[in-house]
Parts: C-alpha cells; structure tokens; sequence
C-alpha cells in the first residue's frame, strides 16, 4: 500500500467497499478464509469454499460467541486443561459434480480440482456478503460455472444463507449436488495446538424435516452448551434423491437437470439455536422450526443489507484510498465480532475475533485498543462488554485471594468462567521445545479493565454504570493494586515486583530462579492512575452510593489513605534519561540487532529465535511490543506529566522523546499491537516516522506480517486500533462531560477524512478532517448546543441542526 495517490483521492463514498482474490492459491487460502469471515456478533463462519471439508488447505471454522469448552490434555507428560472457542458443525458443505446423460457421474468438483480454470472471490463489505465463483471445464470442454453467494444475518443473529447458482455451458444433463451438515468437526486450526484435545463435540442427534429441512444438535462438555444447527435446502425439484443422516451429520442429495443456458439454484439457509445444558426445551426442535420458516433468500438478504447500511451509518469512518479500504475492512470486521447484538450477551473481546482458533479464541487486555471506539459509536455494545467483566469480578476477585491479595486480579488470558485460562507451557515451533510460559504474569490486564471503565463513562457520559458496576470494578483493581504494593524502605517507594509488562518476552530476570521482573513502568505507572482515578470517584460518587459501597467493600479511610500513599509512591525506574522498562532493563546486554536481521530476516519473534540458540531473550534490552510507550498511547502529554508529577518525577518533552526514540531501537514488533502504538505515539509527537508504523498497522492481517498467523484468526486489536487510530489518534479527539476536544496533527498521508461519533447526547455528530480545517456537524434535533475546544483553548459551540469549520 504505497501512501503516495492518497493524499489527493477525494472521499468519495462508492469506493472501497470489496475485497477480493482473483486466484486460487491454496497456500493462501486460509488467511482468504479468515479475511472473508462472514458474522454478527452472536455467530461467524469462515469465508471457507463450500466445497472442502476441514484439510491442510482448508479450514471451515463457524464460532459461537462465548461458546467455550474445558478439556484436559497431556502435553509433554502433562495434565493440562484448556477452555477453547468451540469450532461449531460446518453447515456450508455442498459438493457437486456432473451427472452428463450416458456417463459415469465425473469427480466432486472442488477448487482443488485439475478442471478449475479460474475462481474469484469478492467480499461485499457494504452489504455484507461473500461471494466466490469458481469455472470448471472437462476435457471435452464442457464447462460449468458455480456462483456461491453467502450471507450470516446481520438482522437476525440466528440465519445465515448460502444461494449456490450453476450454469452449464456447452452441455446438458444433470448435476448432483449434496447439501450436507457436518458435525464430524474438531477444533484443528492451528498447527501449533495439535497436542491438545482438539474434539469438543458429542451427543450428536440428527433429524430431518418436512420442506427440506435437516437438523443435527450436539453438546460441548463443560460447560455444557446444547448446539442445534437446522438447514433448509431450497432447490428445484424441490425433493431430495437421497437423504443419509450418519452419527455426526446430514446428506441431501439431489439430481438438478441443467441445460444449455439456465441457471440453476440451490439455496441452504441455517439457523441456529443454542441453549446452555439441563435448560428445558429442545433447540434442535426450535431450530428445525425457525430453518423451515426463515424467509427467502432475496427476503434475507434484503433486511440483511438493511441492518448493515444501519451499521455503517453508524459506524460511519470515511478516508480516501487504499488506507480507507483497509480500514472499511478492519471496521467490518470489528462489527462483524462485536455488534448491536453483542449488547445481548455475555461476552468479551476475543482478541482474534470470531474468526479462527489462535489463542483458543481468548479474551486478554486487547479490548483496551476495542473500546474506545466502541464508546464513540456503539456505547451500548461497550458497556456490554464492560458488564462481562463485571459479571466476572467474583472471579477476578477469588484469583486475587487465592494470590493472597485483596482486590480483583483479573486474569491474562480468559473465556467463559473468567478463570485464568494462560497455558503453563507453550511451544517453540522453532526449537520444538515446551517451555514455561509466565505470560499469566501481566497484571496490568486488570487497569486496561479499569481505565476502559473510566474512558467509557467519561466519552458516553453514563454515570449511572459508573457509579454502578463501574465503580465496584474500578474500586476492586485499585484494591488489587494497593494491596500487591510492597514498601521499600531503602527506596522510600513502593514496589510491583514479579510481574510482567505488556513486553512479554520479558518474563524474568537472567538467571533468576523465580518468574517475572520488578516495577514494569507501564504497570506502575497505570496502577497509580487506577488508584487515583478510585480515589476520584469515590469522592464523585453520590453520598448515599458512596457509603454503600464503602460498607459492602469494607473500605475504611485507613484503606484509601494507604491508597493515596501508594498512588504517590510507586517506584518508576529510570536510567541515561530514559523511563526504565523494569527495574533493571538498562543493565540488560544490547542486542546485536543488525547481525541478527541480517541472519534471519524476520526477526519479530526473537524470544523463539535467541531460545532455539539456547540463548534468552531475557538476557536483552529487546522488547516484543510497546511497554513503556504504550503511556503515550493512553495518555495526553500533559496528563502524562500530571501523574508522574504526582508520583514525584518530572516528565519533561525531552526525556519522553529520548524514551521513544530509545525504546525505538529496541522493538522487535512481534506483536501487531506494537506498530499500531508506535505509529500513534510517532503521530501524536508529529514524528518523521509515524506513518510507516501506522502503515505497518493497516497491513497487519491484509498482508499477514506476522507471518501466517492471520489464517488462524484475524488481530482484532489491531484492526480496531487503527480505526482509533485515524479517529482519536491523529485529531486528539477526546469526548467528555465538556463537549468534544479535539487537537489534530497533520499526517500528509491522511490529509483529509471524515467520521461521524455520539457526543453530548448527540447521534450522528459528523467531524471532517480537511488540510488546515475542521468541519462540525451536529444533527438537527433536540438537546443542548455541542462544547468544542480546539487547541488553545478555543472554546465554541455547535448547535443541533448546524455545521460549523474552524481552521486549524
Ligand atoms: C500480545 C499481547 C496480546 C495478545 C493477544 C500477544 O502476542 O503480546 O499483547 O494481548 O497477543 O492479541
């Protein structure tokens, strides 16, 4: 994606909405997959070829939001449990073959096939759908032309539908054609995992139903879902030459004459009901029921677009370009994970969307770079996911117990109980060894918890969750905090030891018998910001609320004197000028950097790298991601300042540069998170060398950098990050009880761009982004005028109904 036409693309608002391939390459078939996912936000399905089972080429993969499994494995000599997003049965099988008259029936036809002459596939982001057609021709040169066309509801999160269409050119006959469901599924996407319990299916119960309906239910183990997927075949003749049902799916097989000229249709339209075990009622009744009269295909798709134009009304971010289609892809796919229905349930951020099985389909602190977007445009989805957490405070809280702390410790990695769920070990694909995996270490998890409380309250203006859940999550970590703060006296500070940064690959010190570092300056730093912002609100809070509280926690003035020393005195290293990653970081050898590109290249996974050299990342000042950085990321400059201040340092305009320029020549990057700060720390500082991370951000999952991971589950963070990017990071966009601030840097690749956000009780407040001018549009309507404060504390306002442009 080269920046070089974008700054003189108009916005032009038909552009960029596909994307496509138009090749089959089999070894990039899986990242196609995962790019043309098909969801919304209760179920998503990969854009896999109906034609293939589950092989090394192909991996059709449908997830069900929050739909885990707990099973054990033993994996290098040991018991290990993990709870995995459940690879649900493949209801898009449909194979195919000709049937010409007088002759053998030919082979099933698949994109594998010696006859495929060519195939496309066309992601319609605008109306949601994928699109993939195939032309197959014999030998004798008959051909025949295939056209999938797939849809997952948008409007009602329990339909998906796939119209198949064949045109036969150059002959006559018939085609046989079977529509199946699979249930013969395991959870084998990802190479790296093989070792672990793959099957989460059982119980499986087939049935099949009047108007071409099939159904198959079947059960996860624990906790136990009941799954119920229902197909309608709708095709012409309209009865099935044969029906199979096995012990894990259905067949319907039919015999479709075709002839010169027509065009052939069969249609599968699923639904799909879930219910947790030992609830009364059978779905797989429900979801027979609802298959049989789910309206037709055009009438699906019809109020399918109609729900996705609503989104992107909504969700509305326009930037000319390449950049534009890449983040209109990235936005689709967030909406995709995390829709209006998702407000419905209870879930949280998989950081690899609905999209594959990397990570096993967990939540981690990712929904830190989600949110706030979400808080822009889709509040309700925001503060459901917010209530996720909530729902799991006992659980964050009993963790923290049972580390002998007070508090809620919530954990790194999680899925449905909110139990921690980090692996112990994990695999060096490189070195084929099984090593400890400390990762479970990264408290910091719990203010990104936290701060996105605050943030949420603060751009929507919801007092009545902050006040509620909000305040009862926010008051716990700060408790979390204050109690884990170890006094030094030989410091006269307080200490955060054993822990680990969001670098992970730094998870001890060399040599160390015992796992994690001291004072990770982000967790430091964020743990003093959650204890202050607790001591905020509670002095915020409604007397009456506050007293509750007070009494339900068990929080006495001694505690919250203790937080307010603490707040203050948490240790911040520093060493030559620079914020220290950890106590100690600067002591750490200097990697060889250049030597070390130079002999592999790709270096951003040096920790598997340097340990398949027997060596130790932990030996290095060399950082996976962005850590110390990530405080420019959440924090303006000057409140930056404000909270070192209050913990006793002086933060001045120098040392931070000399902290990102250090920090700089010292990031592998081997995590997409790290160019998407780095780009917006860079822009905020009105740095040369923003755009190429900003750049490196947009093709993180397009052009798959961290080397095939893509294939296995889209970055969600990462693609949402961007947005956020564009939104809040290039125009200091802030929204809070004072109206809307706003504080642009110029970035010559994204001169111009318009987006539309909630404010001040206003839907729809357009904002347009020009070379040296703002434009503000609020919608006519009723409430108060909208605050703005431009740089300098300009103060206007903007009247509902009105549009005004300020220079910048
Ligand atoms: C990153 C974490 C991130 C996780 C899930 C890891 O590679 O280091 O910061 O939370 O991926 O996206």
């Amino acid at each position: 994606m080269g920046g070089g036409g974008v700054g003189s693309a108009a916005v032009n608002p038909g552009a960029g909405w596909t994307w496509g391939y138009d090749a089959y390459a089999p070894e990039r078939e899986r990242l196609v997959e995962a790019l043309c996912t098909l969801g919304n936000g209760r179920f998503a399905t990969r854009g896999s070829a109906p034609e293939c089972a589950a092989g090394t080429t192909h991996y059709p993969g449908t997830y069900l939001a929050g739909c885990y499994d707990r099973r054990t494995s033993l994996v290098d000599g040991r018991a290990v449990e993990n709870e995995d997003l459940v690879n649900l049965p493949n209801w898009t099988l449909l194979r195919y073959r000709r049937l010409p008259a007088d002759e053998p029936a030919g082979e099933w036809l698949t994109p594998d096939s010696d006859e495929l002459r060519h195939s496309t596939v066309r992601l319609d982001l605008r109306r949601g759908t994928l699109h993939r057609g195939l032309y197959f021709q014999d030998a004798r040169g008959r051909g025949l032309r295939v056209g999938h066309t797939r849809l997952v509801h948008m409007g009602d999160p329990g339909l998906a539908a796939q119209r198949t269409t064949f045109h036969a050119y150059g002959w006559s006959g018939e085609i046989e054609v079977e529509s199946l469901l699979d249930g013969d599924v395991a959870n084998t996407g990802v190479e790296r995992y093989h070792h672990l319990e793959s099957r989460h299916l059982s119980g499986h119960r087939t049935v099949f139903a009047p108007g071409g309906v099939a159904g198959l239910s079947c059960r996860t183990g624990d906790p136990g879902h009941l799954i119920a997927l229902a197909v309608r075949t709708d095709t012409r003749p309209a009865r099935p030459a044969r029906t199979t049902g096995t012990s894990t799916g259905t067949g319907q097989l039919y015999r479709l004459p075709v002839a010169r000229g027509r065009t052939v249709r069969v249609t599968k339209t699923l639904a799909l009901r879930t219910t947790p075990a030992h609830t009364p009622g059978d779905p797989l009744a429900r979801a027979v029921e609802a298959a049989g009269e789910a309206p037709s295909f055009p009438a699906l798709m019809a109020a399918h677009e109609a729900a996705w134009q609503r989104l992107w009304e909504e969700g509305e971010l326009r930037v000319p370009g390449e950049p534009g289609r890449v983040l209109r892809l990235h936005l689709f796919h967030l909406l995709q994970t995390l829709s209006p229905h998702t407000a419905d349930l209870d879930v949280g951020v998989p950081a690899r969307g609905l999209h594959g099985e990397a990570y096993r389909g967990h939540v981690f602190w990712d929904e830190l770079f989600v949110l706030p977007y979400l808080d822009l445009h889709f509040p309700d989805v925001a503060e459901a996911l917010l209530r996720y957490r909530h729902r799991r405070l006992p659980a964050a809280r009993e963790a923290a117990r049972r580390a002998g702390r007070r508090g809620a410790m919530y954990p790194w990695q999680s899925g449905g109980s909110g139990a921690e769920e980090t692996q112990e070990v994990h695999l060096n694909p490189r070195s084929g060894r099984w090593l400890p995996d400390h990762s479970r270490l990264q408290r910091h998890v719990g203010s990104a918890v936290a701060y996105n409380v605050w943030k949420y309250a603060r751009s929507t203006g919801d007092q009545a969750f902050l006040y509620g859940e909000g305040a009862e999550i926010l008051l716990e970590v700060a408790r979390f905090w204050a109690d884990s703060a170890e006094r030094d006296p030989d410091l006269g500070r307080y200490r955060l030891r054993g822990v680990v940064g969001p670098d992970e690959y730094h998870d001890a010190y060399p040599h160390a018998a015992v796992p994690g570092v001291d004072d990770n300056a982000y967790t430091n730093v964020t743990a003093a910001w959650v204890l202050a912002r607790g001591l905020d609100l509670l002095r915020e809070l409604p007397a009456a609320r506050r007293a509750e509280l007070r009494e339900r926690l068990a929080l006495d003035e001694g505690e919250t004197a203790r937080w307010d020393d603490v707040s203050r005195r948490l240790h911040v290293p520093f060493h030559r000028g620079v914020i220290s990653q950890f106590e100690g970081f600067g002591e750490l050898a200097e990697l060889d950097w250049e030597a070390y590109r130079a002999r592999y290249g790709d270096i951003r996974r040096l920790d598997r790298i340097l340990e398949a050299e027997g060596d130790t990342v932990n030996r290095y000042q060399a950082s996976k991601q962005a850590d110390t950085l990530m405080l420019g990321y959440l924090f303006r400059p000057d409140e930056l300042a404000a909270l070192f201040a209050r913990l006793g340092h002086r933060l001045d305009d120098g040392t931070w540069r000399a902290t990102v320029d250090y920090y700089l020549r010292r990031t592998s990057h081997g995590s997409t998170l790290s160019s998407l700060v780095h780009g917006w720390v860079l822009a905020r500082l009105k740095g040369a060398g923003a755009w190429r991370y900003c750049e490196e951000a947009l093709l993180s999952d397009v052009a798959d950098v961290q080397g095939g991971t893509t294939g296995e589950g889209v970055h969600l963070g990462a693609m949402a990050g961007t947005i956020d990017l564009v939104e809040r990071g290039i125009t200091g966009l802030e929204a809070g009880p004072d109206g809307l601030r706003v504080a642009p840097v110029s970035l010559r690749q994204l001169p111009r761009f318009a987006f539309t956000l909630c404010c001040g009780g206003h839907r729809g407040v357009r904002l347009r982004v020009l070379p040296g001018r703002l434009g503000v549009r609020v919608p006519a309507g009723p409430g108060a005028p909208l605050p703005l404060v431009l740089p300098g504390d300009r103060r206007f306002t903007v009247p509902p109904g009105g549009e005004r442009w300020f220079p910048l």
